[in-house]
């Protein structure tokens, strides 16, 4: 698609992903829309905020750490533009028992050999960084991961986009693409993509909890509790996001016993003061998995239609760079081919 003045865009989804599209594609000039029928209720009500391209990275995944690192580029400006404070404390990695150390030593080699910053620390050096911690192992400071309040960043774009928000769904077969009225469409509607596209993300369940402790941590702390992963994220005013259960699933995304219990579990032997914490609330959503754990921005099959999904674990973290993709791609009609939704993984 090649640009020609002002683009007249339709964007399904009013998650962190599809309203940074709008934003974006609004700053540019264009004429957007926004179809969503519950706003900012979706995986990005349940998210962290972890823009922790270091703290997710992966092995085989080297690509994935560039885009987040790419992407976490952008989000200071952003975050001015919107007026939502960023996390800039860095993140603590923490094993627990000495096996959890272990797991934390090939992160630490597989971080260094991707490049990564990360500065390990000993038991004493963890305990003087983050004081309300237990006794752990050990740790790893990753600098360069920040965070961000993911329900702030919808609010903040919300604003900025109410008077092209509309509370409804959006049918992609009502009217042809690109119909009456549009010139383009941008679907951003996650773990739930409508037809014929349903079939390229899979539901990959997520539990998060929300407690108010007196004592949190400043950092954000992605600990290994005796093999079992948990992370705290710090909000201002004492609130801390326990996350998150991961669970591959066919049914809807519903909180269960157990994914809290394993949550509080895993969360009250690294804070034990998390004991005298306020209950706040516990959350479930679907992370928009696909098959190759990559995410879909981009053209599709359908002229005018374009993807911008299948964040999976990292949907705040790429927002930013998404916009951006999709935007260059509605202007220019330049692909990010490892992200182009025609790809056959
Ligand atoms: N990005 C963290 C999670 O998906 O749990």
């Amino acid at each position: 698609m090649t640009r020609v003045g002002s683009l007249r865009v339709r964007v399904l989804g009013a998650g962190v992903v599809g309203l940074a599209c709008a934003e974006e594609l609004a700053r540019r000039g264009h004429r957007v829309t926004v179809w969503d029928p519950v706003p900012g209720r979706g995986a990005s009500w349940a998210a962290a905020g972890m823009l922790g391209p270091a703290g997710e990275a992966w092995h085989g995944e080297a690509d994935l750490l560039a885009a987040g690192r790419e992407s976490t580029r952008l989000w200071p400006v952003l975050a001015a533009r919107l007026g939502v404070r960023l996390q800039t404390a860095g993140t603590l990695m923490v094993g627990y028992d000495a096996g959890d150390l272990l797991e934390l030593e090939r992160r630490a080699a597989l971080l260094a050999a991707l490049g990564e910053a990360a500065e390990p620390l000993d038991r004493r050096a963890l305990a003087r960084a983050e004081p309300c911690l237990a006794r752990a192992a050990g740790g790893l400071r990753l600098p360069d991961d920040l965070a961000v309040d993911p329900r702030a960043v919808v609010a903040a774009l919300r604003e900025r986009l109410a008077d092209v928000l509309r509370p409804s769904a959006w049918d992609l077969d009502r009217e042809p693409v690109p119909g009456r009225g549009h010139d383009a469409v941008v679907v951003a509607t996650g773990a739930r993509l409508p037809e014929p596209f349903a079939h390229l993300v899979r539901g990959v369940r997520g539990e998060v909890l929300r407690v108010r402790a007196d004592d949190p941590p400043r950092h954000v702390v992605r600990g290994t509790v005796r093999g079992r992963s948990v992370y705290l994220v710090p909000r201002p005013g004492g609130e801390v996001v326990v996350g998150a259960t991961t669970e591959e699933h066919d049914g809807p995304p519903v909180v269960t016993a157990g994914g809290v219990h394993g949550l509080l579990d895993a969360a009250r032997v690294l804070l034990p003061g998390l004991d005298r914490a306020t209950w706040l609330e516990a959350a479930a959503r679907d992370r928009p998995g696909t098959r190759d754990n990559r995410p879909l921005v981009g053209p599709t099959h359908l002229p005018g239609v374009v993807l911008a999904a299948g964040h999976h674990r990292h949907g705040v973290l790429l927002a930013p760079l998404t916009a951006r993709l999709v935007a260059d791609h509605l202007e220019s009609g330049t692909v990010h081919h490892p992200w182009d939704p025609r790809r056959n993984p």
